[in-house]
């Protein structure tokens, strides 16, 4: 299995369907399965979904490509792919599915953060400002990119994310 992990909007979906093509692998989408196939309920004070994430630890979808924020916790993988994203162009790319700013403002931080990053511990590919079949190209060749988000944005951090996602949406940091 490859698995495609990340911030939710880095570009998972559209990145595991280019890399499809160039490998004739399949796609599993992560969040279809567990829907379909696990036990979840939505949390709407989180406004998502909740999953023991340890049910996740030992599914086995063969050679396929698996993309999700949650694959990087089955087990068995051949290459793990942290797939990143500029904070600044991640909440653009969030505000055009009309989340709420709260949802948002989450998620922009935990990509400050690295948290899926440091959770997945494999290789970054940034997807800021290049194409979803660039990136599957550089995923082929094994070339990782250096990300430091925090230290670009390290002084729009604020105890309240809203208040960080609005710094960083300002420009001011
Ligand atoms: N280099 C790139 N690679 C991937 N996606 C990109 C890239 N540049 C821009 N995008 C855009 O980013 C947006 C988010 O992509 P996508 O839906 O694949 O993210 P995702 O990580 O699967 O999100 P989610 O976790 O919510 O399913 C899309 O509009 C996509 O076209
Ligand atoms: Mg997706």
């Amino acid at each position: 299995m490859i698995i495609i992990t990340g911030t939710p909007g880095t570009g998972k979906t559209s990145v595991a369907e280019e890399l499809a093509k160039l490998t004739k692998r399949s796609v599993v989408h992560l969040n279809d399965y567990i829907k379909k196939n696990l036990d979840v309920e939505y949390d709407p004070a989180y406004e998502s979904y909740s999953v023991d994430t340890k049910l996740l630890e030992d599914l086995d979808f063969g050679d396929a490509i698996v993309e999700g924020h949650l694959a990087h916790f089955i087990k068995r993988s051949e290459m793990t792919v942290v797939l990143r994203c500029d904070p600044r162009e991640l909440a653009k790319r969030l505000e055009n599915r009309g989340w709420s700013e709260r949802k948002i403002a989450e998620n922009v931080v935990a990509e400050i953060l690295d948290v899926i990053s440091a959770e997945a511990n494999g290789m970054d590919v940034d997807t800021t400002n290049t194409t979803p079949v660039e990136c599957a190209k550089k995923i082929m060749n094994g070339h990782p990119d250096e990300v430091d988000w925090m230290k670009k944005y390290s002084s729009c951090l604020s105890p309240n994310d809203v208040e960080t996602l609005k710094k960083i949406k300002s420009n001011k940091c």
